[in-house]
């Protein structure tokens, strides 16, 4: 019998756990005799790409990988088979519908079946592929785990420990020093990555997109952790840390951030909001220092933790399993202890937020951490 053909791919941000997803695919049809594992450059690019941009994936290919953060297939957070960019006579950019094309380009190149492994944005993709036909299995991924049929997503525990370690350093120049500082993180609409690493890193206050901010409750638990006595020699006077997430808003104003000028970016970048609550504060009558630092990319780099490489991998075998099964148009998710199938149509239909009335976030202002709300 011919050997039938998956074809892999990762799209949307980067994000730790991305290689073990593709390491457990490969191993674990690699354990059957009839599929062969081919994997797709950026995102659909590859296919869309001419020459096309398509590598054979063995095990020897994935040896290791576990452990590497990134992707070795690349990825983008542009364009897609929907709305891939077009430049005009004039200059101006359009966008152009290319599913049809590229279905047909995969026919021909005798792939039976796709995992696409990405975020809420390449799940909408993987749907509308699905809906034409194509015998598509997703895999959520995003630092950001604002996927709500899964429980969580791999990455987001990576970041949440890379901010935790942040703070835990920032602690002790706030302290030496008896300033306030910020720590801008990410998350896009989810208060998720700063809840958890606020709550792991002691802050004393976590400024969260789901929960709007009154500036002068913010300025009042300032001052309430420089009125302290304070018996450690370094932080006599007080010192405070904000974790504010990209996301957060002050109670009737607007987030921070830009729209992109490079082609093909749908989102708006968010950014900025610690160095703007920096001046809020200031404008509001804080009188301490004030430093802020943006953890930015950081937060995607470098090794996954353990909980993420087993996730990813839990999520790689499961979703060639659910290829083997021919349990197409689903997206694998985790419900603990289990690893189950989601349609892709519920999978996108809404995101993961932080409820305000949430036990973490109990739990949160149980410890003193204040959300100026
Ligand atoms: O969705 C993941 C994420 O890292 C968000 O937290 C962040 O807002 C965005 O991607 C950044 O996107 P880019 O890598 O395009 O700057």
């Amino acid at each position: 019998m011919a050997m039938k053909r998956v074809m892999v791919l990762t799209g949307g941000g980067d994000c730790p756990g991305l290689n073990a997803v593709i390491r457990g695919i490969v191993k674990r049809a690699s354990q059957t005799s009839d599929w062969e594992v081919i994997g797709c450059i950026e995102s659909f690019n590859g296919v869309l790409r001419e020459p096309t941009e398509i590598v054979e994936l063995t095990e020897k290919t994935v040896e290791g990988i576990q452990i590497q953060g990134g992707t070795i297939l690349g990825t983008t957070n542009k364009g897609g088979p929907f709305a891939w960019p077009v430049k005009e006579a004039d200059g101006s950019w359009s966008t152009a519908d290319r599913s049809d094309e590229m279905l047909r380009k995969l026919r021909y190149m005798g792939v039976d079946a796709v995992i696409n492994i990405g975020g809420d944005g390449s799940q909408r993709i993987s749907l509308g592929l699905a809906k034409k036909g194509l015998n598509i299995v997703g895999v959520p991924k995003t630092i950001d785990n604002d996927l709500s049929m899964t429980d969580y997503t791999f990455g987001f525990q990576t970041a949440v420990q890379i901010c935790t370690d942040a703070i835990d350093k920032l602690v002790t120049t706030a302290a030496s020093h008896n300033r306030v500082f910020i720590v801008e993180v990410m998350g896009r609409d989810a208060g998720w990555i700063a809840l958890h690493s606020a709550i792991a890193g002691g802050a004393d206050v976590c400024l969260i997109p789901e929960i709007p901010y009154d500036i002068n409750k913010v300025k009042a638990k300032i001052e309430q952790r420089y009125n302290r006595v304070l018996t450690g020699n370094a932080s006599r006077r007080g010192y405070c840390i904000i974790v504010v997430a990209e996301g957060a808003l002050p109670k009737g104003g607007s987030v921070t951030g830009t729209v992109s000028g490079e082609v093909g970016y749908q989102h708006i970048k968010l950014g900025g909001v610690g160095e703007q609550l920096a001046a809020d504060l200031k404008a509001a009558g804080v009188e301490h220092d004030i430093r802020y630092t943006i953890l930015g990319h950081l937060q995607r780099g470098g090794t996954p933790i353990a909980f993420d490489r087993v996730l990813a991998t839990e999520f790689g075998v499961r979703a060639m399993e659910f290829v083997m099964e021919g349990r197409f148009g689903q997206m694998v998710a985790y419900h603990h202890p289990d690893v189950v199938g989601i349609p892709l149509e519920e999978a996108v239909r809404e995101q993961n937020l932080v409820a305000p009335d949430s036990r973490l976030v109990h739990t949160a202002k149980g410890v003193g951490i204040e959300f100026g709300d």
